[in-house]
């Protein structure tokens, strides 16, 4: 699909963000809509900012990530208004209009100052603003950043448009790209900083503007679940390599995990049986599906695995009642993916907020809705060897008993495993973005 068929698909993403806007405005008792882009703070007594990142509302109207202090204005029946900021600054590049074919659907209008950018809302009756701290300086307490307007916006959000899809779909074809560049660095030996780097280089990307920090890990690393290091040196004995690294695509996200093995043994097994189990789970995407019931039958079916492979001694469905799987799968199946990667929402009881309560003893799932069509979702099995909670295992008698602890020194070297793909739901078959981005890229390079 080209650039202008996107464009294309633009025009109806708007429209569904406007009637979505118009309902959760006349619920919550507005009639406009403020949104700021956010700008990036200071580094404490420095005068270099941390790296920018858009208010999520506002990428969610307009395509501009990249562009701080800009702000979008919408009244229910009139076309949105994009003040795209333009300072007079001979230190920096001010960005230029954007003159791509999505703007045909938006007013643009260049904003040297944003202090006085205030007239342009002033006659729109009761206006809700949404930014962050510092964004609205005058705006009244109860109109900044409503709690009920963002619940309902958060809310819907979950549900994407063909737009917000097929962006998504390209956010897995340059991570697909740079996972396939990060796997040819470990097998060359290269360090995990060069991992990562390469893997940067694979999808043309910043690091700055990857939706998360790469996670590049070899060996013991992998059980680290959000390991934050980058090795410069390359360990004695490359066992394992775990990368969970995303991208972005016009602001949309993509969140991916793959897992190797250096060479051929029980680890490399692990992997195989992880993989057949990742892809049953991703088969559980099915719109009127409770997600709470694929984190669960995740348990089980990687209950089977820890079996299977000798780790634990007991199958799935026992291994979960008695506990045994949280030793090895500590955290949620999967989370609500799109213009963030944890996007909000996941917890959700309806479009007023509210919580949809996590199964007990389950408390890092970040997704408990049920499934509907066009919700894009991760499925993120994972299987690690974590000192701190092998230890408490090994001190609980009921749990000690049901582990082999000659298979968990055997293993404990590679650290873990997570197999991670992005998952439309849908009425029928779940389209899976990952696989098919690896795919793609498969036949791509075998055509050449
Ligand atoms: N990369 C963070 C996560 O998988 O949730
Ligand atoms: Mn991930
Ligand atoms: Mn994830």
């Amino acid at each position: 699909m080209s650039a202008d068929s996107l464009d294309s698909l633009y025009t109806g993403h708007l429209q569904t963000v406007m009637s979505r806007t118009d309902r959760s405005l006349a619920a919550t008792g507005f009639e406009a809509l403020v949104i700021q882009a956010g700008g990036p703070p200071t580094l404490f007594l420095d005068d270099q900012d941390y790296p920018y990142k858009v208010n999520p509302h506002f990428k969610a109207w307009v395509p501009i990530v990249d562009n701080p202090l800009s702000l979008l204005i919408y009244q229910p029946g009139s076309r949105p208004r994009v003040l795209f900021h333009q300072p007079d600054d001979y230190w920096h590049k001010p960005a230029s209009l954007p003159r791509a074919a999505w703007t045909r659907e938006i007013e643009l209008t260049a904003l040297p100052d944003p202090s006085k950018a205030a007239p342009y809302w002033a006659r729109l009756g009761k206006v809700a603003f949404i930014g962050p701290p510092g964004s609205f300086d005058d705006a009244e307490s109860e109109s900044l950043n409503p709690p009920e307007l963002l619940a309902r916006l958060h809310y819907d959000r979950a549900v994407k448009t063909p737009y917000e899809l097929e962006c998504m779909r390209r956010a897995s074809a340059l991570g697909a790209r740079g996972h396939r560049a990060a796997l040819d660095a470990f097998r060359r030996g290269a360090s995990e900083y060069e991992a990562h780097m390469r893997y940067l280089e694979g999808c043309v990307q910043r690091e700055e503007e990857m939706p998360y920090n790469n996670i590049v890990a070899y060996n013991e690393n992998a059980a680290v679940l959000h390991y934050q290091h980058l090795e410069r040196r390359v360990p004695s004995e490359l066992r394992s390599f775990l990368i969970d690294a995303g991208a972005q695509y016009r602001g949309y996200a993509s969140d991916i995990t793959r897992t190797h093995a250096a060479s051929p043994g029980r680890f490399a097994e692990l992997i195989e049986l992880m993989d057949g189990a990742q892809l049953r789970l991703c088969g559980e995407i099915v719109a009127g599906k409770d997600y709470r019931e694929v984190h669960l039958s995740a348990h089980r079916i990687l209950g089977d695995v820890m079996h299977d492979i000798g780790l634990t001694t007991v199958p799935g469905d026992e291994a979960l009642e008695r506990g045994v799987t949280s030793v090895f799968f500590p955290h949620g199946i999967g989370h609500l993916l799109g213009l963030q990667v944890h996007d909000v929402g996941g917890v959700m009881g309806d479009v007023k907020g509210g919580e949809r309560q996590r199964p007990e003893g389950h408390p890092y799932l970040r997704l408990t809705r049920m499934l509907e069509p066009g919700v894009v979702v991760t499925v993120e099995p994972g299987l690690y060897l974590i000192d701190s909670l092998l230890k408490k295992a090994r001190g609980d008698e009921a749990k000690r008993t049901l582990i082999d602890w000659n298979v968990v020194e055997e293993l404990r070297p590679f650290g873990g495993i997570r197999i991670e793909d992005n998952v439309v739901a849908t009425a029928s078959t779940p389209e899976n973005m990952t696989r098919a981005a690896f795919a793609s890229l498969e036949r791509s390079s075998k055509a050449a």
